[in-house]
C-alpha cells in the first residue's frame, strides 16, 4: 500500500530521505494527514526503533526494494487516531504495533509479500501519523511502552523466527548469538525464555559483562579470540544447535564450526563483510547442518511473538532514546555501534 496524502485538513511532520545521500539528505517536511480508507487505519506514531538495515537505506544500498523519496525505518508503534470504514477490530485509543511487511499477513513468503515492506519498498514510520491496512497491526502488550513494542517488528520478529518458528528451540539446548545488536539480544531473550543455554559473543568486556546480567552462560570477545567457534564446540562438547548468524559470510566459517552435527544456522546478516578465502561451506554436508535464511516474518508470526512476550513478560533491552528532533543523531549513534539493545526515537 502507499502512503497517500490528502489535501487539505491537518499536517503532519515527516522525516524523508530524498536520495542515497547519507543521512544529511534526510529532510524534516510537512505533509497532509492522510484519511483512512476502507480497512485502513490512521496511526498516531509514538516511537520508532532504528534497525542496522535502516543505516544501508539511507546510504540507497537496500537494492530494488527501496523508493526514494522514502519516510525511512520500518518499526514503529502507536496508538490508534481513526479508523476507516469496516473495520471492527481496533478503535480510536487502541495501543498498536505495525507488520515490518504490511502485505505479509500469514503463510508462506512471496515476492508480492516482501515487496510490501515498510522503509525501503513502502514509506515507513519516521513521521507522525501513518495509515495501515488494519491486519498488518498487532495489539501492544500492556507491559511495554511505545518504544519497548516499536523495536518488535524487525529485530525482535527476526530473532522469534530464528530462534523459535526455524530454530524450534527446546530446554536445554544451547544457542548461540554474535554480538549486541538488537536481533541478537532478542535472541539471547527467546532462548532463555525457551530454557535454552546460550553462548554469546561481543567485540567489548563491558558490553560481554551486561551479556552475563541477561542470562548469557557462556561469553565470547570475538575480538580477543578469532576461534569463537571452535571454542564454543569445545565448551559444548558436541557443538551448539543454533547459531543466529547476524555476521554472514564472514563469520559463516566460525558459525559451521561452531555447529553440532544436525545443527541449524539461521543466516540473517551482513554485518561482518566479506568471506574467508577458505570457505567452510563442504563441512556443512559431512556434518548434515542446515542453513536456513530468514526474513523477519509476517504479521501472523508478529501475533505469536507478542502474545509469548506479553505471558512471560519479556522486556525489550533498550539503549539510548532520542527525541524527534534529535532523528539525525539517533542514525549516527547506531552507526557507531556503541549501542546494547536498541536505539529508539520518540516520536509524540
Ligand atoms: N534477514 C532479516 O530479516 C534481518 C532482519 C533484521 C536484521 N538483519 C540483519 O542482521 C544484522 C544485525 O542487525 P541489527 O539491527 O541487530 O544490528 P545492530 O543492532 O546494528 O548490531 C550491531 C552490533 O553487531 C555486532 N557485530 C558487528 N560486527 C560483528 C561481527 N563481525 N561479529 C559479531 N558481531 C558483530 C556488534 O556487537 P558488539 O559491539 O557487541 O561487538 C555491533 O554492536 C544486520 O546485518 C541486519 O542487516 C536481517
Amino acid at each position: 500500500m502507499k502512503f497517500e496524502l490528502t489535501t487539505g485538513g491537518n499536517k503532519l511532520k515527516a522525516y524523508e530521505l530524498q536520495g542515497p545521500g547519507g543521512v544529511d539528505g534526510m529532510m524534516l517536511v510537512e505533509k497532509a494527514v492522510p484519511v483512512p480508507g476502507h480497512g485502513q487505519v490512521l496511526v498516531k506514531l509514538k516511537a520508532a526503533t532504528l534497525n542496522y538495515r535502516d543505516l544501508l537505506t539511507v546510504r540507497g544500498g537496500y537494492g530494488s526494494r527501496q523508493k526514494f523519496p522514502l519516510i525511512p525505518l520500518s518499526d514503529g508503534a502507536g496508538v490508534i487516531e481513526s479508523v476507516g470504514a469496516g473495520v471492527t477490530i481496533f478503535k480510536p485509543g487502541d495501543r498498536v504495533i505495525g507488520s515490518f511487511f504490511e502485505g505479509w499477513l500469514g503463510g508462506e513468503p512471496s515476492e508480492a509479500k516482501m515487496r510490501s515492506n515498510l522503509g525501503g519498498a513502502l514509506d515507513g514510520v519516521l513521521c507522525e501519523y501513518r495509515v495501515w491496512p488494519a491486519a498488518a497491526l498487532v495489539r501492544t502488550p500492556d507491559h511495554l511502552t511505545d518504544a519497548e513494542a516499536a523495536s518488535l517488528p524487525c529485530a525482535g520478529l527476526t530473532a522469534w523466527s530464528a530462534v523459535v518458528k526455524f530454530g524450534h528451540i527446546k530446554p536445554g539446548q544451547t544457542v548461540l548469538t554474535q554480538g549486541t545488536g538488537g536481533v541478537s539480544i532478542f535472541a539471547l531473550q527467546f532462548a532463555r525464555m525457551n530454557g535454552a543455554r546460550v553462548i554469546a559473543t561481543s567485540s567489548s568486556d563491558a558490553k560481554i559483562e551486561k551479556l552475563r546480567q541477561l542470562g548469557a552462560d557462556i561469553t565470547i570477545n570475538y575480538r580477543t579470540t578469532p576461534e569463537w567457534g571452535k571454542l564454543a564446540r569445545q565448551q559444548t562438547g558436541r557443538g551448539v544447535d543454533l547459531v543466529v548468524e547476524v555476521g554472514g559470510v564472514g563469520t559463516l566459517n566460525e558459525s559451521i564450526r561452531a555447529t553440532r552435527i544436525g545443527g541449524t544456522i539461521a543466516f540473517i546478516g551482513v554485518l561482518a563483510g566479506q568471506p574467508h578465502a577458505e570457505s567452510r561451506l563442504p563441512l556443512m554436508v559431512m556434518q548434515q547442518q542446515r542453513l536456513q535464511g530468514v526474513t523477519v516474518g509476517s504479521v501472523e508470526d508478529l501475533q505469536a511473538m507478542t502474545e509469548a512476550i506479553a505471558v512471560n513478560r519479556m522486556k525489550p533491552v533498550m539503549d539510548r532514546t532520542f527525541a524527534f528532533t534529535e532523528a539525525k543523531a539517533a542514525f549516527a549513534y547506531m552507526a557507531s555501534g556503541a549501542h546494547f539493545g536498541k536505539v529508539a526515537i520518540e516520536i509524540g
